[in-house]
């Protein structure tokens, strides 16, 4: 367009110049020169100048002129003014040369602006074609959403034309964008989260427009909780997976307390348990329970089966987990006798050898964010995930998710033996840190269980040992009394079958998992001291061993003496008896109790205690 323009005006003057030589060699048509010269050449500047509403246009003759008389502007819609005396001050000289300063413009003033300039006999005319833009003042979009790790990502800031941008991201220095206003961000993290100030550079416009754009970055996680239905008695179970581009393979759920699991799809039930979401397509994945029973609370484990586009190919993910916590009183549901007490529970110890790798395992019914040991020296260990065969320790377990803490150790020392504290962190509350604790011992190969056990004549007593590092199997298993008696046992001396009428291998025990274990019974004072358990392990050149002392524990009574008091007391009720025979005999129709039981009970109740205390120590 300004190409043609130019030529048809280069043409113009051409012909022009023509007829101006005509007009001085002929001197017959009288031209006026006034109209002549405003067809010459005069450009304006800017030749074309876009400009936003309420911004001021700058325009001028290119040329100048010396001895300028005059200076005459004529706007797009007629109107002619000489530049010295405007007709509104919205109007004003600019530049030495003849121009003129427009101030705020508005749509009306868009077209084509003529100069005409006039020095002695000389005028010249030139014109500037104005554009005129909205004024933008305000520009809002939605807030930008980024996933989490999302690495190569463009984002694009505004989608209006500009010619730069100036953008500053939380935290961190501005950076100038040229052209169309976008970033690309090596890896999205958490970090860019919050407002971002934009300054852009818009056509026609000299102040800069501020643009904040929200930008949020989401995590790609599971939502998982729990709704009891009250009016129809169902409890919903859910674990939806949100801000992710994987699909759902499977859904699965189990409660942690029982062996099998239930396969939940979108769809499907079998009459209990069904389907709760809005579909796999949705990234949902929900199993609800219909007249839900004192079992179905506690603790459940969702696992999500899901899949991904790596490059152009879909490759199944880890499944991603967690434990669901459904307590009873949540639905106003209360069933009793169903809290156990850990009192009762003995520690928990684990047997290492010494240089072996250990494995300290906790667990939470809870899905956690973080766990951490704390050792009997009181140093603090958070297992990370193996990487390499050099580290000391790492993370052992299925997941956080699941509620798994563990820790392994490349090796064990002395130094390591004693009271390890687990401290876990529940992912859904903040607060107090679940803890529980195990105990190390460092052992040889073979350990005892215990290494003193209380007993008393006439009773039981197991004498325990297994391997250390978990079952590995046992060749063979023998004990040494303290008087020097040598024992080889396995599973097949029963009680019934003892060696020496007292000695067998405790029931369900076995040499396979490493159990070198021997139950005596009755208890013979020789028996008392140090006995020595010894067995070798399958694949291992070098016996294990280990000492146990048997000792007379005073809180418990001998059994024989028990005996005797049992005697005894036989033989009191015995002459009770035989006195209530006789008096029965001798007064039976004038006694007045005649219709009470007889005292037999109580020896029944004293027979029942004393079969009692044949029960098996750890
Ligand atoms: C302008 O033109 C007039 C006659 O047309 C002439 O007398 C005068 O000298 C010219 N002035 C200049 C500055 O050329
Ligand atoms: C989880 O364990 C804690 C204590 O370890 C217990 O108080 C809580 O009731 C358990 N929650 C469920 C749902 O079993
Ligand atoms: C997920 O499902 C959608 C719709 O069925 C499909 O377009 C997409 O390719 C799937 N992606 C993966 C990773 O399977
Ligand atoms: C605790 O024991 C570990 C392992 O033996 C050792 O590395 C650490 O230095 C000990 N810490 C203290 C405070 O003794
Ligand atoms: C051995 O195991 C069986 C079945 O698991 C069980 O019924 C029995 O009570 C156990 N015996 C002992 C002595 O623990």
């Amino acid at each position: 367009m300004w190409f043609s323009k130019k030529t048809t005006v280069i043409a113009l003057f051409f012909v022009t110049i023509c007829m101006v030589q005509r007009v001085l060699s002929q001197d017959l048509i009288n031209i006026e020169v006034k109209n002549l010269l405003k067809m010459q050449h005069g450009l304006g500047w800017p030749y074309v100048l876009r400009v936003a509403e309420g911004n001021e246009a700058l325009l001028r003759l290119d040329k100048k002129l010396e001895d300028l008389k005059s200076c005459d502007i004529t706007t797009p819609f007629g109107l002619t003014f000489d530049v010295q005396s405007p007709p509104s001050n919205r109007y004003a000289k600019w530049s030495d040369g003849c121009g003129v300063r427009i101030r705020s413009i508005a749509m009306t003033d868009e077209g084509r602006w003529r100069m005409t300039a006039t020095a002695g006999n000389n005028s010249f005319t030139g014109w500037s074609e104005v554009y005129v833009e909205e004024s933008k003042s305000t520009y809002s979009a939605a807030p930008i959403a980024l996933r989490d790790g999302e690495t190569e990502t463009e984002v694009e800031l505004t989608s209006l034309e500009n010619s730069y941008c100036l953008v500053s991201k939380p935290f961190s220095e501005s950076s100038l964008v040229p052209g169309h206003c976008s970033v690309t961000l090596d890896r999205a993290t958490r970090a860019i989260q919050g407002s971002w100030n934009i300054l852009l550079g818009l056509p026609g416009q000299v102040s800069e427009l501020e643009v904040q754009r929200q930008v949020t970055v989401e995590t790609e996680r599971l939502d998982v909780g729990y709704v009891y239905d009250r009016s129809e008695n169902k409890l919903h179970l859910y674990c939806n997976i949100l801000h992710t581009s994987k699909n759902i393979t499977f859904c699965r759920f189990q409660k942690t307390s029982e062996s099998f699991g239930y396969n939940i799809g979108d769809g499907l039930s079998d009459g209990r348990h069904s389907y709760y979401g809005d579909g796999f397509a949705l990234k949902q994945c929900g199993l609800t329970l219909e007249n839900p029973t004192a079992n179905d609370y506690g603790t459940w484990r969702c696992s999500v089966g899901v899949q991904m586009w790596e490059g152009n190919v879909i490759r199944p993910q880890t499944p991603m987990q967690a434990l669901i916590s459904v307590p009873q009183d949540a639905v106003g549901l209360r069933i009793a006798g169903q809290i156990r007490n850990s009192d009762d529970e003995d520690v928990r110890t684990i047997f290492v050898q010494s240089y072996m790798p250990f494995t300290i395992t906790c667990k939470a019914n809870v899905s956690l964010s973080y766990c951490w040991f704390q050792h009997p020296n009181g140093t603090q260990y958070t297992p990370a995930q193996r990487l390499d065969e050099e580290q000391l320790f790492w993370y052992t377990g299925e997941s956080l998710q699941t509620g798994d803490c563990g820790i392994t150790f490349s090796h064990t020392t002395s130094e390591d033996a004693g009271k390890w504290i687990c401290h876990m962190g529940p992912r859904d509350q903040l607060g107090i840190e679940i803890t529980d604790h195990v105990v190390l011992r460092v052992t040889g190969s073979l350990a005892a269980n215990k290494k003193e056990v209380g007993t008393n004549i006439g009773r039981t007593a197991t004498l325990y040992c297994h391997t250390a590092n978990g079952n590995r199997p046992l060749d063979y298993c023998r004990f040494l009394s303290p008087n020097f008696v040598g024992i080889r046992i396995d599973e097949s001396v029963t009680e019934n079958s003892a060696i020496l009428n007292r000695y067998y291998f405790t029931p369900n025990r076995s040499l396979d998992y490493g159990d070198c274990s021997l139950t005596i019974s009755p208890v013979n004072e020789e028996d008392i001291g140090v006995w020595t358990c010894a067995a070798l392990i399958d694949q291992e050149t070098l016996e294990g061993r280990d000492v146990i002392t048997l000792y007379i524990d005073a809180s418990t009574a001998p059994l024989f003496t028990a005996g005797i008091v049992g005697i005894s007391l036989g033989a009191v009720v015995l002459v009770v008896a035989l006195v209530g025979v006789l008096l029965y005999k001798r007064y039976w129709p004038k006694l007045p109790w005649r219709r009470t039981s007889s005292p037999s009970s109580s020896v029944d109740n004293f027979s029942m205690e004393s079969m009692s205390q044949t029960s098996y120590d750890q």
